[in-house]
């Protein structure tokens, strides 16, 4: 295939607007996958399947498809975007191999938060965007009203929107139409020196990373040797082919193509999204703005029982090879003991992991609260970042005064609502610290039902726990929310600990905003005081920040009835063992060690 009849384009949408459905129904159409009885192929299906436990990266929709038009035969790239905000950045890298995009929008949903953020990352590298409104078989669907708040928001001609049902099938042919007409084919010179993007990689239990790339200029055969600009790291090429929909070997991938190779990468952190890749001895310049994924979100992940740690690392060791881009050490807790400290792309992220480490692997594990990496500048403008509330320094100890200034991550987040929940969400907003809110009707029209977009800088710390929970509760559902890495910002930040008895609990120490130390610590003392059992002295149960007690409960004493089974009148005898009791209470009181039991914790953290 020439570059004249290639096409490579992305699929972008809101979750949930039919992105996989459309993707199937362009494969059935074009024979690269059979129609069956439930409209899937078997392999596509199991691949499927996989995602849905992932979640996240849907693997199986990067694929080839060759179709007929005017009487020639194109090949069409489906080059797949990851699906969540936690990638958006990813979802921005993968778009370099593409030069259009089919924006799809429900058409009962109208546009939603990340329709918004994938439209913009798309028009900033340039793409041909082909707006799609889905749905349209949906009694709900009001499809002239949503074409016109894509006028209104994307400054698309209505005339351009395509209207289709992915479900029934209706409409789709003429998607295929647009895909060749109107989207620029790819450049490249196959004479060039290879240059070829990594856009995405999967890993395979036999063959190692297997790595999707899109071929920018030059040849790229089995058996070259190849190299990466960003890890410098040699490897021969095994394998490689297009997607069709399964691997299909060929010979060559040539300028404009989309395809796999294989080239016994044994760990997927070796395979960056937005490298570039070349021949050894052949350099190139790398595509521009690579950056590696980092991690945003942190937590302490521990076994309910500490002699299961082994197998829960092996677990964990074994998710991470497939999912690249958590960030993996070993950690131990006083009240936990061995466990592991795992980084993550953004709270979904973290759940979806938790989620598979505790079906695939039988798991069950205690994840402590999720934190977000701090930046202390300390005053010879040094700068450390801390992902883990246990090292963050203490108020008054002994390096507090080198601290120059505390930094949290902040983000720009978008939402988009109907505005009669404008109220509702600005309040959200506020309470967590939300700065600089801005709001602008989406559509023209000004209706009753009109959306709103609401956007604000925003501390990431303050989205990571349950924020996303309370927007859908606050909005009946009817909030969509997505937002963007905006750098660093100075805060009043603390450390706050918990003490029982006088003991601090490594693993429940957190990090809080000056203005929420209060709420904080009396709701974590009081959730405390609920889940640990009594025991048979008064325990104390304090949050403090430094040496400031911040609140208190008292946990009272269980006074065990150690004069069961003494039956009859001997008195002796029972103040005897009474008298004994209040010794051994006396001296457990000086040891004073609470024992936290694993499953207090284990419910004290998900009862967040
Ligand atoms: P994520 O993978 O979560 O981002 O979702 P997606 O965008 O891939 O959406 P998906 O294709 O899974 O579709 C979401 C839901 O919408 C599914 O229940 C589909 O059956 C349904 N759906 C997709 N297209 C249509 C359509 O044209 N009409 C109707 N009525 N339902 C549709």
């Amino acid at each position: 295939f020439p570059c004249e009849l290639i096409r490579n384009f992305s699929i972008i949408a809101h979750i949930d607007h039919g992105k996989s459905t459309l993707a199937d129904r362009l494969l059935e159409l074009t024979g690269t996958i059979q129609k069956k009885e439930k409209g899937m192929n078997k392999q596509v299906l199991d691949k499927l399947k996989v995602e849905r436990e992932r979640g996240i990266t849907v693997k199986a929709q990067t694929a080839s498809m060759i179709h007929p038009h005017s009487g020639r035969s194109y090949l069409l790239n489906l080059i797949d975007t990851p699906g969540h905000v936690d990638f958006a950045w990813e979802v921005s890298r993968s778009l370099a191999a593409c030069q259009g995009a089919l924006l799809l929008v429900d058409a009962s949903q109208g546009v939603q938060a990340q329709s918004l953020s994938v439209f913009h990352a798309a028009r900033e590298r340039g793409l041909k965007i082909i707006p799609v409104l889905n749905k349209i078989d949906l009694p709900a669907a009001q499809p002239e009203i949503v074409a016109a708040q894509m006028q209104s928001t994307f400054g698309i001609d209505p005339n351009d929107v395509l209207q289709i049902s992915a479900k029934s099938g209706k409409g789709v042919e003429s998607v295929l139409q647009a895909i060749i007409d109107r989207i620029p084919p790819p450049q490249g010179n196959g004479d060039d020196p290879l240059k070829a993007f990594l856009f995405d990689s999967s890993y395979d239990k036999y063959r190692g990373v297997i790595s999707l790339v899109s071929i920018q200029s030059g040849v790229l055969k089995k058996g070259d040797k190849i190299t990466s600009c960003y890890t410098r790291k040699k490897y021969d090429v095994v394998d490689l082919g297009i997607m069709h929909p399964e691997e299909t070997s060929t010979a060559t991938l040539r300028p404009g193509q989309v395809g796999f190779i294989a080239c016994n990468m044994k760990e997927s952190s070796e395979a960056h999204i937005g490298d570039t890749v070349h021949h050894v001895g052949a350099p190139v310049d790398p595509m521009p703005g690579f950056k590696p994924a980092k991690a945003m979100v942190y937590a302490g992940v521990y076994p309910i029982s500490s002699s299961d740690f082994p197998k829960l690392e092996e677990s964990i060791k074994r998710l991470t090879l497939t999912d690249r881009s958590v960030e993996y050490a070993r950690e131990s807790s006083s009240a936990l003991g061995q466990g592991c400290r795992l980084g993550f792309l953004g709270s979904l992220h973290m759940d979806v992991f938790r989620q598979r480490l505790e079906d695939e692997y039988n798991a069950n594990v205690i994840v402590t609260a999720p934190t977000v990496p701090y930046k202390i500048v300390w005053n010879d403008d040094k700068e450390t970042y801390i992902s883990n509330p246990t090292d963050f320094p203490d108020a008054g100890d002994k390096n507090s005064w080198k601290v120059k200034e505390i930094q949290e991550p902040v983000v720009k987040a978008s939402i988009i609502v109907p505005q009669d929940y404008l109220g509702e969400m600005m309040d959200l907003c506020f309470v967590h610290r939300a700065d600089d809110l801005d709001h602008r009707y989406l559509d023209a029209s000004g209706s009753l039902d009109s959306r709103i977009l609401l956007t604000c800088i925003i501390p990431l710390g303050e989205i990571v726990m349950d924020f996303f929970d309370k927007l859908k509760s606050r909005s009946s559902g009817f909030a969509s929310f997505d937002y963007e890495d905006a750098g660093y910002k100075t805060s009043q930040l603390s450390k706050m600990t918990f003490l029982l008895n006088g003991r601090a609990v490594d693993a429940l120490a957190l990090i809080v905003h000056k203005s929420a130390e209060q709420e904080v610590g009396r709701a974590w003392v009081k959730k405390l005081h609920e889940v640990i059992p009594r025991q048979l002295f008064e325990v104390p149960i304090q949050a403090a920040v430094g040496k400031k007690i911040i609140a208190r409960e008292t946990l009272s004493a269980m006074r065990a009835d150690v004069t069961a089974g003494l039956y009859g009148g001997h008195y002796e005898r029972k103040l005897k063992h009474l008298n004994n009791q209040k010794e051994s209470k006396r001296l457990m009181k000086k040891v004073g060690t609470v024992e936290l039991p694993q499953e207090a914790f284990f419910s004290l953290l998900k009862t967040k």
